[in-house]
C-alpha cells in the first residue's frame, strides 16, 4: 500500500515529518497519557494468551512466531503474486488500531500508520551510519524493517544479511526480498552458542530490533558471540525498563516484567564495557513504539578493538 507520505528533499521522512504528514491527512492524532490509561487501563494485568510467564523456551518462540504470526502471514503471500514487505505488513497489522508514541508524545491511529512512523523514526538514526555497509539483522521476522532499510537509498546498504530464528520468517523474508540485489537470509538463535553458522563478514553493522528482548538468559554470551564478529557498531532498537518515575514509566516496567522480556542489555553492556570489551557510544530510553506500552529506545556501542 501506498500511503502517500511526502518525502523530505533527501528522500526519506524522519519519523516527525512522517508524523506531521499522517496528523496532516487525519490518519493519526496526538493523545494524552488519558486516552492510554482508558483504552487499556492500569494496574491491572495484561492479557497475555498464549504466552508463558515464566522464560521463554525454543519451542514457545517457535509457537508464537513460526506458527501463530509468521506461519499465517507466509500462508496468506503464498497467495498473492509478488508480494511486497507493504503488502505484508497491510496483512499482519490489518485494521488494528493502537495508541503508539514517538518520543514521549503520543498517538492513535491503525497500527500500519504507527509501524509508519516507527520506521521513518529508525531509518532517521541509521541514515548517518550504514553508506556501503554490510549490515546484519538478528532475529529480522518477515523482514518488516530490515527489508524497508535495504529499499531506502538514503540509508544506501550494500549488503544485508537477514537472519531469523523460524522457518516461517525465513520463507517470508525470501519471498518478499526476492527483488533486491545484496539481500542473504539464514538461520539464527540467541540460545544457541555463536547465533549463527553464517558468516558474518568483520567490520558489519549489526542490527537487533524487537528481538534480543526475547534473550532469556545469558546475555553475556550472546553480547560476547557479537563481539567475537569483529563489527564495526552494534545498534540495538529493543525496550527496556524506563528511569521514567510517571505512570506511564512504571507501566512500562509493568509490562516488560509482566511479559518476562530481557531488561539485561544494558546492564550487562555496561559490565562488558567496565572489563575493557567494549565501549557504550549512545543510549535513548525511548525512540518510538507502535505500542506506547513497549517502545523501542536505542543503544549503540562497539568493540574495543574498534575504539582504540
Ligand atoms: C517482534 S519480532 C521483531 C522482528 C523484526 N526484528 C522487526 O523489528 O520487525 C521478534 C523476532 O525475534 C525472533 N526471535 C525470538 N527469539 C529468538 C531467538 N532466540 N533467536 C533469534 N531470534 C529470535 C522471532 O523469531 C521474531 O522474528
Amino acid at each position: 500500500m501506498d500511503i502517500g507520505l511526502d518525502e523530505s528533499s533527501d528522500g526519506m521522512a524522519s519519523g516527525s515529518e512522517a508524523v506531521d504528514q499522517l496528523i496532516r491527512r487525519g490518519l493519526l492524532h496526538e493523545v494524552s497519557t488519558e486516552a492510554l490509561q482508558m483504552r487499556r487501563p492500569w494496574y491491572l494485568p495484561p492479557p497475555t494468551p498464549n504466552i508463558s510467564r515464566s522464560a521463554r523456551t525454543s519451542s514457545d518462540l517457535q509457537r508464537e512466531f513460526g506458527q501463530e504470526k509468521w506461519g499465517s502471514l507466509l500462508a496468506r503471500l503464498d497467495l498473492m503474486r509478488s508480494p511486497t514487505v507493504e503488502d505484508a505488513d497491510l496483512v499482519y497489522f490489518g485494521e488494528e488500531e493502537s495508541i503508539g508514541c514517538l518520543g514521549a508524545s503520543l498517538f492513535s491511529g491503525k497500527s500500519i500508520y504507527l509501524n509508519e512512523m516507527y520506521v521513518a523514526a529508525i531509518s532517521e538514526i541509521l541514515k548517518n551510519h550504514t553508506q556501503g555497509m554490510d549490515v546484519v539483522d538478528l532475529g529480522a521476522g518477515y523482514g518488516s524493517l530490515c527489508l524497508r532499510f535495504l529499499a531506502d537509498d538514503r540509508l544506501a546498504i550494500d549488503s544485508l544479511t537477514a537472519l531469523e530464528f523460524t522457518h516461517e520468517g525465513r520463507e517470508c523474508l525470501r519471498i518478499l526480498g526476492s527483488p533486491f540485489r545484496g539481500l542473504k537470509v539464514g538461520a539464527c538463535d540467541f540460545f544457541a552458542l555463536g547465533i549463527t553458522d553464517v558468516l558474518i563478514e568483520p567490520g558489519s553493522i549489526i542490527l537487533t530490533s524487537m528481538s534480543n528482548m526475547y534473550v532469556n538468559h545469558d546475555q553475556k554470551r550472546v553480547l560476547t558471540d557479537i563481539i567475537n564478529w569483529g563489527p564495526k557498531i552494534v545498534f540495538h532498537f529493543e525496550p527496556s525498563m524506563s528511569n521514567n518515575e510517571s505512570e506511564l514509566g512504571w507501566e512500562r516496567d509493568r509490562y516488560m516484567s509482566e511479559n518476562n522480556y530481557n531488561t539485561a542489555l544494558l546492564p550487562t553492556l555496561r559490565s562488558l564495557e567496565a572489563q575493557g570489551l567494549l565501549k557504550v557510544l549512545e543510549v535513548r530510553e525511548v525512540v518510538a513504539g507502535i505500542n506506547a506500552v513497549l517502545p523501542v529506545g536505542f543503544i549503540s556501542w562497539q568493540p574495543t578493538t574498534f575504539t582504540r
